[in-house]
């Protein structure tokens, strides 16, 4: 069995092919390390991998030619199980012209892997990263797989619902057993420079202010990486399909958050306040039962405990 990462040198995808390296799996990486943020991290992200001698990694494109060099990198009657976590992250940034790269590498691309996965018929199971953005505003909270209704409030949302549901369609008319993760605002060890975690506790090791986006009182189910990484594996061994949240069982406010952030880094932190930004859900909070029900995953990592282990990786990262 052959594990294809797409999205391989991400902040999640570099630790899943870590995750499964570490499981003598045989695994093949795919990125197209992108500019969204620095691709020298992703370099740096991928790199202890690249020396194991179950990894193969991939330079390519899902939006442009790439089945051709997938064909060279999986053995010919090796069985594969896909974990679909190449995309345009972002959600404030999604607005406006930027629109093109998320409909690019969030629908064109996964419908393109689709096409792959069934031609090919080497594909056993397919795993897609979806998100909380799919939810937007939705009033019935905890999230519910079943009951709340989708609407999303960014264009980044929209692009992850076509997503979902174009993995549920190729499912359907192909019979590939097929799950969606909705993760929630996941941090950590190698988290995406953009996001508040990574942004904040940077900003205060440096003495710096940090910019909260509306008053701060908005909620998210913060959700530390190890533990999606633990979701995915547990997805791509069982036989679940459909739609399930994945989330960390937290569910605070940014400015309680920032008040663990102050403590994992030992000094106050200096607040600016800017308007709240269009395509924000204002909370998120999941109801995580069905993954717990169908795959027995519970989150393991608490907000504390992750904020340090994010914060010593910040300080080693950034030699502060
Ligand atoms: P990331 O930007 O660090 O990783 C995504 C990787 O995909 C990047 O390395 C990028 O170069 C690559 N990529 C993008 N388009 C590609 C294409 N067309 N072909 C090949 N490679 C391509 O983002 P992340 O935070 O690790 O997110 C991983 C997945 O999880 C994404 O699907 C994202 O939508 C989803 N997700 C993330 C979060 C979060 O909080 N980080 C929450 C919900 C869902
Ligand atoms: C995150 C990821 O960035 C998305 O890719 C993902 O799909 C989404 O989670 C999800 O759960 O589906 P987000 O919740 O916006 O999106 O995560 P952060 O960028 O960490 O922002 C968290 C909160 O902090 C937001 O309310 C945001 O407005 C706020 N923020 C962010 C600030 O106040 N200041 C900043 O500098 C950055």
């Amino acid at each position: 069995m052959i594990h294809l990462v797409t999205g391989a040198a991400g902040f999640i995808g570099s630790l899943l092919v870590e995750r499964l390296l570490a499981g003598r799996r045989r695994v093949v990486g795919l990125d197209c390390f992108r500019d969204f943020y620095d691709p020298s991290l992703k370099r740096t992200n991928i790199s202890a991998s690249l020396r194991d001698p179950m990894f193969t990694m991939v330079e390519s494109d899902l939006s442009g030619s790439f089945e051709q060099v997938l064909r060279d990198a999986i053995p010919q009657g090796e069985q594969v199980t896909v974990y679909h976590l190449a995309a345009q992250a972002g959600v404030r940034r999604s607005w406006g012209t930027r629109f093109g790269d998320y409909l690019r590498d969030n629908v064109v691309s996964t419908q393109k892997l689709l096409e792959w996965a069934s031609s090919s018929g080497c594909v056993r199971r397919f795993v897609n990263a979806s998100s909380s953005s799919v939810y937007g505003d939705s009033p019935l909270t905890p999230f519910s797989e079943t009951r709340s209704l989708p609407v999303p409030v960014s264009p980044y949302g929209v692009t992850k619902l076509a997503s979902e549901l174009l993995v549920g369609l190729y499912a359907s008319r192909d019979g590939i057993p097929s799950v969606s993760l909705r993760f929630f605002t996941v941090y950590g060890p190698r988290q995406r420079p953009d996001m508040a975690f990574h942004r904040f506790i940077l900003a205060v090791l440096r003495g710096e202010p940090i910019e909260i986006l509306g008053d701060g009182s908005q909620t998210r189910d913060f959700t530390f990486v190890s533990d999606v990484v633990e979701g995915l594996v547990r997805a791509g061994g069982s036989p679940a399909c459909g739609v399930y949240n994945l989330a960390g069982g937290n569910g605070i406010s940014l400015l309680e958050a920032v008040e663990e952030i102050e403590g994992a880094v030992g000094s106050r932190a200096e607040l600016v306040f800017r308007p709240a930004q269009p395509g924000d859900a204002r909370d998120t909070l999941a109801d995580t039962t069905r993954l717990d029900h169908d795959l027995g995953w519970k989150p393991g990592v608490s907000l504390r405990e992750g904020i340090r282990r994010e914060t010593e990786w910040i300080r080693a990262a950034y030699c502060l």
